[in-house]
């Protein structure tokens, strides 16, 4: 018991699990990582700090910081027939499928991260899929615009050369407005950990049956991938698209989101845990409109996202259900005015989730986790006896 909540001592990797690295409540809407609030976090570390903080758990000093760089900077190069991997698939694939294929393939290459006994062994493993993981994600995207596939700027800071490995012309010197990094690196922080998740469960389960890291992280990746988690910020766009198309009757869509009948349900709201304003979609919100105006960008979806976020807060349907808007909601509003395309916006969540997932990971794995074994309520048939087809 850690006096936040108490596990039955027989939970025995069930599927829940005690864990040191982020905290949340979902009554108060607090979220910290490692103890440090993530308000202060998104305004006060860059990504790289804050990845370095969930998986060896305490801030970096400035050379730790400088090494961790140095040594991710080392890893960035992967196998050169893995570009033949890319090239297999067909352009309109969707992103999140390429990337779960290729960072499962990384085991091929690297059978070295399957099995980790020691500290260093783990450290190498981190280094590598965090250089590894943001060149092949940008590649799905370099492959649907049939660009070349190359390595970015080392000379770029983390989150640059992310844009970098996206967006790079050839022969050119890559160079962004300072203020899309900031609030890239902003919304990374902001997607780093959230505590035992639908695909964060899923690294640790897969991790439990000792398979390598970058295999549980493809299953990780698969996970996120539905639109009921982190698919839902390309969702909420081709929601907010949808209703511009239709006039941008807001009040419309609420009535077909109260209407058990329709299918239709407000994309980017409601969590299972969050009962409360998430954090996140607050510090959000407020950098959608900062980024926008800095860059100049009128997106009249925003428009149309505060509308509906404006009626649900006063919508007994949505207040009775403790329906807020989510990290999703207008997460996407500031990648589109990054020129991020659509389509990438979850690859966009995965590689702020990544030091998450390896955090998560490498915890079950030093604390020689048990093989996760969920348990079941059965609910079938009693014992009955065999039929013959004859007789059926
Ligand atoms: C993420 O777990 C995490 O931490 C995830 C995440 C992370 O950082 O890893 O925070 C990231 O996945 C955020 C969530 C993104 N997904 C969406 O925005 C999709 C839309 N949201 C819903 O599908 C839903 O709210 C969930 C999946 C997020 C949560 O589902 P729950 O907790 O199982 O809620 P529920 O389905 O039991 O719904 C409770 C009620 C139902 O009505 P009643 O049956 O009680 O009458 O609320 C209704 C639901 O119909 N409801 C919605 C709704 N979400 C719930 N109605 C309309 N629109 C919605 N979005």
């Amino acid at each position: 018991s850690t006096g936040i909540i108490t596990l039955d001592p027989g939970y025995k990797n069930t599927g829940s699990c005690e864990s040191a690295i982020t905290y949340l409540d979902g009554e108060k809407g607090i979220l910290r990582y490692r103890g440090y609030k993530i308000e202060d976090l998104a305004e006060k570390a860059d990504f790289l700090e804050v990845a370095y903080l969930l998986i060896f758990g305490e801030l970096p000093t400035k050379e730790q910081l400088n090494k961790f760089h140095n040594d991710i900077k080392e890893h960035l190069e992967v196998d050169e027939d893995i570009k033949k991997i890319v090239d297999s698939f067909p352009r309109t694939a969707h992103p999140m499928g390429v990337l779960s294929s290729l960072t499962s393939a990384l085991t091929a290459f690297n059978p070295s991260v399957v099995d980790i006994n020691s500290e260093e062994d783990m450290y190498n493993a981190v280094v590598k899929i965090m250089g590894k993981f943001p060149v092949l994600a940008a590649w799905t995207l370099r492959r649907r615009n049939s660009k070349p596939y190359d390595y970015g700027d080392s000379e770029l800071g983390y989150v640059e050369n992310i844009l970098c490995l996206m967006f790079k012309k050839p022969n050119e010197k890559y160079k962004i407005n300072p203020k899309v990094v900031d609030a890239l690196d902003k919304l990374l922080i902001l997607h780093a950990d959230h505590e035992q998740n639908c695909s964060t469960s899923t690294v640790r389960i897969v991790g439990s049956s000792h398979a390598g890291l970058f295999a549980s992280l493809s299953a990780g990746v698969s996970a996120l991938w539905g639109p009921l988690h982190g698919g839902a910020n390309q969702a909420v766009i081709e929601m907010l698209e949808s209703i511009k198309q239709d006039g941008g009757d807001t009040a419309k869509y609420m009535e077909k989101a109260k209407d058990k009948e329709d299918p239709f349900r407000l994309m980017g709201f409601g969590h299972r845990v969050y009962k409360n304003f998430d954090p996140r979609a607050k510090i959000i919100k407020k950098s959608a409109d900062d980024v926008l105006a800095d860059l100049g960008v009128n997106d009249p979806v925003l428009t149309i996202a505060k509308s509906l976020e404006k009626q649900a807060l006063e919508d007994d349907y949505f207040v009775k259900r403790k329906l807020y808007p989510n990290v999703d909601f207008y997460s996407g509003i500031i990648y589109r005015a990054l020129g991020i395309p659509t389509e990438m916006f979850t690859v966009m969540f995965a590689l702020g989730r990544l030091p998450g997932w390896i955090a998560q990971w490498r915890e079950m794995r030093l604390k020689q986790e048990p093989i996760g074994r969920p348990r079941q309520i059965y609910v079938g048939e009693n014992q009955r006896e065999f039929v013959s087809l004859d007789k059926r």
